[in-house]
């Protein structure tokens, strides 16, 4: 069976085809980075409209990618929550249009979902499914533990009750004077850095809480880089190349220590011996390395996405609704986008 994927949840227009759930045809991403650089953020009217711009080609090359006629196309899914509603709209709008003219059953994936199942993609088929696990998710907009019975059935352990890491990691950068998006630049950057420079603070809420909080974190960033109060004034904001490398690397230590220790927990707590990771985080070099080597001794298996399916994209949307799909869970036409 062979499914189309949109997803314009942000500021990535996604489309791509994937067989069966597993295998990728096809993944194209239209990325607005550029778009959105000189603002230092994603303004939601903007990505709007970059995405009616984007929707047509971008569906066109994942269809010409996977040499595949739009007739050949068995159903079509599409992210309709969580995210900008204007930019939601625009991917339902195109995926609705594609399932009336074609005749083709439309199915509606959940986000978060799609960054669980990221990690399910082009596993090898005579691999044992991960389920049941924990599903640590880790984006710009969601920081959340999760037990994860099936592709499409997930119990909330714990979320963030402020910022998601993500978005820690981008507000971090810009403290840095670091490019625009500042997960992969904090990435970078803390590479050269000591991650033991900096003791920042470690929330965790305490010894059986699977929740997260970082912006205690990211304040003490912040009054390290600048200081407090009339030092701030004074203090210029532009640290020494290597001072900067120690800030980035030992507050990615902090984020990675607390999402490594509940994750590992979290899984403990369960009663699993697997974890899966998704959402744009789940791309830093150094949480893959601390997962892989800490569950390694704990005796857990952790199911990581190849880095191009931890960022947005459609192929985990598509693969996702293969299990949607099975189970007769279609969609009406009078889907409707939702936000949260
Ligand atoms: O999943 P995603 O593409 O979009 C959302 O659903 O939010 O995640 C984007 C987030 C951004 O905050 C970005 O800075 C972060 O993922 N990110 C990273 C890395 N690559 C992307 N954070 C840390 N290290 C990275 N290598
Ligand atoms: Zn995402």
């Amino acid at each position: 069976m062979k499914i189309l994927g949109i997803e314009t949840s942000c500021d990535e227009t996604c489309a791509a085809v994937v067989s069966d759930g597993r295998r990728v045809l096809s993944s194209v991403v239209a990325t607005q980075v550029e778009i959105h650089r000189k603002y230092g953020g994603v303004v939601p009217e903007i990505a709007s409209r970059a995405h009616v711009e984007a929707l047509v080609p971008v569906v066109a090359e994942a269809l010409q990618e996977a040499r595949t006629a739009a007739d050949a196309i068995d159903a079509v899914a599409v992210v309709h929550r969580p995210g900008l509603i204007g930019s939601l709209l625009l991917g339902l709008a195109a995926a609705k249009t594609l399932a009336w003219l074609r005749g083709i059953p439309l199915v509606g994936v959940n986000h978060i979902e799609g960054h669980i199942y990221a990690a399910c993609l082009e596993r090898d088929p005579g691999a044992p499914g991960p389920f049941p696990c924990v599903s640590l998710i880790v984006s710009g907009g969601h920081t959340s533990l999760y037990r994860s019975e099936g592709p499409a059935d997930h119990r909330l352990l714990g979320a963030t009750t402020d910022d998601a890491a993500g978005e820690a990691f981008d507000k971090v950068a810009s403290l840095l004077g670091l490019e625009y998006p500042g997960g992969p630049s904090v990435d970078r950057a803390a590479e050269r850095g000591n991650p033991k420079a900096v003791p920042f603070p470690r929330s965790w809420l305490g010894p059986d809480s699977f929740d997260f909080s970082f912006s205690g974190l990211k304040t003490a960033v912040l009054y390290h880089v600048r200081g407090k109060g009339a030092e701030a004034k004074r203090r210029q904001t532009h640290l020494a190349d290597q001072e900067m490398a120690d800030v980035a690397a030992s507050f990615q230590e902090a984020v990675v220590d607390v999402l490594v220790t509940k994750t590992l927990r979290a899984a403990e707590a369960s009663g699993v011996d697997r974890v899966i990771v998704g959402g744009g985080v789940a791309a830093n070099r150094r949480l893959r390395a601390r997962l892989q080597e800490e569950a390694d001794r704990a005796g857990i298996e952790v199911l990581l996405p190849a880095m191009r399916f931890c960022t947005d994209n459609a192929a985990m949307v598509a693969g996702l609704a293969y299990h949607y799909a099975r189970a007769s869970r279609f969609a009406d036409l009078d889907l409707e986008a939702r936000a949260g």
